[in-house]
């Protein structure tokens, strides 16, 4: 496995295996890697001759009051999972290497980016579409591998690279879970004991929904009052957002269910560090099949 910093270097490589006609497929990640981020090494090796991982804590996707500083950066544990799991390159740049010195260029998706964590989190969907860009620039993959747990995020560099005519198909990998069904994810390590117990509350509000959908409910107020009330039953938890979209262009979902609906949660918990003020937000999501009745609009 090697492990490369500089863009040109990747780029060099990118050409040599594409002049051979080997396929390279990328998987962009922060780090702090776990079972989640190696499903989608996995997914990504059925799919080429060469599986490459970025690493790299992209300081434009936090905004001022977020966990950048305390974003886990496990280095060395992720380069031995990476060469234990087979991927062929590790691309761990420093900052300068994507954000060249005097750097004023952005790319920005506009309407799938408003809603949800855009909302909550302004610019920060700008800082994953420049900095995906880059990567997909230097990289030159075949195939680029995405969490479906971040389904805003992958929805939305779909429509990047639909939209700026990329040529790689964009491949999103199902959530992976901890064994008490908490989806995995880096920021799962960050959470206070009691946090981490209580974070179960998100995974049991998606079967609630999906229960009362395969019961019949269809009505979007009552499944979110359902969920809401099981979100509840954790008293640490905060609830940035609870809701019912349409899966494709993000849009709210109709008063009653006419098919396939996002739910995405957005739920806060304090966070394992001494600073009492320090919270860890998690996201989940599911998209609910409602059945379809004869009476219904199409
Ligand atoms: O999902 C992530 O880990 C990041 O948002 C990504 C796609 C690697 C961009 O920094």
């Amino acid at each position: 496995m090697r492990i490369m910093e500089s863009t040109a270097e990747l780029q060099a490589r990118a050409d040599a295996v594409r002049a051979e006609g080997g396929r390279i497929a990328l998987v962009p990640t922060m780090g702090a890697l776990h079972e989640g981020h190696l499903t989608l090494v996995d997914a990504a090796r059925a799919k080429a001759d060469e599986v490459w991982v970025s690493i790299f804590v992209n300081p434009s996707q936090f905004g001022p009051e977020e966990d950048f500083e305390r974003y886990p950066r496990p280095f060395e544990a992720d380069a031995a999972a990476c060469r234990a799991r087979g991927v062929d390159v590790v691309f761990a740049p420093e900052a300068g290497e994507l954000y060249p010195d005097g750097h004023q260029t952005w790319v920005e998706v506009d309407a799938l980016t408003r809603p949800l964590c855009g909302a909550g989190r302004p610019g920060h969907f700008r800082g994953v579409t420049t900095v995906v860009t880059r990567l997909l620039l230097a990289a030159k993959p075949h195939v680029a591998v995405f969490g479906e747990k971040d389904f805003q995020q992958l929805a939305v560099i779909r429509r990047l690279v639909r939209d700026l005519g990329f040529d790689v198909e964009v491949l999103g990998a199902p959530i992976a879970r901890e064994p008490d069904g908490v989806a995995r994810s880096s920021r799962n390590r960050l959470l206070a004991p009691a946090a981490r117990r209580e974070a179960r509350a998100l995974a049991r509000a998606l079967d609630v929904a999906e229960r009362a959908v395969a019961d019949g409910e269809a009505r979007a107020d009552e499944i979110l009052a359902r969920v809401r009330a099981e979100l509840a039953r954790a008293p640490l938890a905060f609830v940035e957002y609870a809701e019912l979209r349409d899966p494709q262009r993000l849009e709210p979902a109709p008063t009653r269910l006419q098919g396939p609906t996002l739910l995405a949660l957005a739920v806060h918990f304090p966070a394992a560090s001494g600073d009492p003020g320090a919270r860890v937000r998690l996201i989940d999501n599911r998209v609910l099949h409602p059945h379809l009745h004869p009476e219904d609009p199409s």
